[in-house]
């Protein structure tokens, strides 16, 4: 990182000056809507965090928020105890910080290995970098020349994840991953993101509407109900999943 001292104090540290991710009184919405009423949650480095949620209850909207696609209109977002509250997303992405949206955000037409490249703004570190994370993708190098487009949709989800973990983030937001996929490769991602969050000390934050999949991964939770938080703790406690499924089901 080249990156200068006082405008990213972190970087370089231990990650022992705070929450590796934390959100104050978090509002935000769309014109004159709001969606977000005010979410607070902390996330500790190394951690797994599930945000779980039926639709339109303002998941996306949290990550877009904290990633800076939107501008909160009040509340506080905190990298390691600084605040980056308004920051541009280009300025989040440089220190630390990966997304994988919910959309499809991979260019069908192009290579499997160009929409690897296109991930770093250097292209010489690609090769090193690209070599550790095919070790996990195997299948993105068989089809490093093949379209994008070509892919299945699992395989479509492993290139959005593999092009994140290239830039080395220290926190990975990931928008409902195992959306529409089966359930073998809702497992094959549940393994590479434990074993990411194992081998490099990565913090995940998950949303996800799949409680199988979050729980069996996570360490905390977090519900999210109309912008708000009704329900969190930890994955270990007794009796969370059903005091997740309560505001899951239909
Ligand atoms: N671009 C947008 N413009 C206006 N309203 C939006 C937009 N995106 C989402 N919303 C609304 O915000 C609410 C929360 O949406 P979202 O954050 O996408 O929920 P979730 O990810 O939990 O399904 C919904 O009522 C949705 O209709
Ligand atoms: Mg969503």
């Amino acid at each position: 990182m080249t990156a200068h001292a006082a405008e990213t104090p972190w970087v370089g540290s231990k990650g022992d000056g705070g929450p590796a991710l934390r959100v104050r009184g978090l509002r935000s919405g769309y014109g004159e809507s709001d969606v977000l009423h005010g979410v607070s949650l902390s996330v500790e480095p190394r951690t797994i965090y599930a945000i779980l949620g039926k639709n339109g209850m303002g998941k996306t909207t949290l990550l877009k928020t904290i990633m800076g696609f939107l501008l909160p209109r009040s509340g506080r977002v905190e990298l390691l105890g600084y605040d980056v509250t308004r920051w541009p997303t280009y300025r989040l992405v440089r220190h630390g910080v990966s997304y994988v949206p919910q959309e499809k955000s991979i260019f069908q037409d192009l290579s499997v290995g160009d929409n690897l490249r296109l991930a770093l703004p250097k292209s010489s570190d690609f090769h090193s970098r690209f070599e550790a994370v095919a070790a996990r993708f195997p299948v993105l190098k068989e089809r490093f020349q093949q379209r994008a487009g070509t892919l299945s949709g699992g395989e479509q989800k492993m290139l959005l994840i593999a092009r994140a973990l290239l830039a080395r983030p220290r926190l990975l937001l990931v928008d409902e991953i195992s959306e529409g996929l089966q359930p073998l490769m809702v497992w094959r991602l549940r393994e590479i993101l434990a074993e990411e969050r194992g081998r490099t000390g990565l913090t995940i934050v998950l949303v996800e509407q799949n409680v199988d999949f979050a729980l069996a991964l996570a360490d905390h939770y977090a519900v999210l109900k109309l912008g708000t938080i009704v329900e969190a703790g930890r994955v270990s406690d007794a009796g969370t999943r059903e005091a997740v499924e309560q505001h899951l089901v239909i």
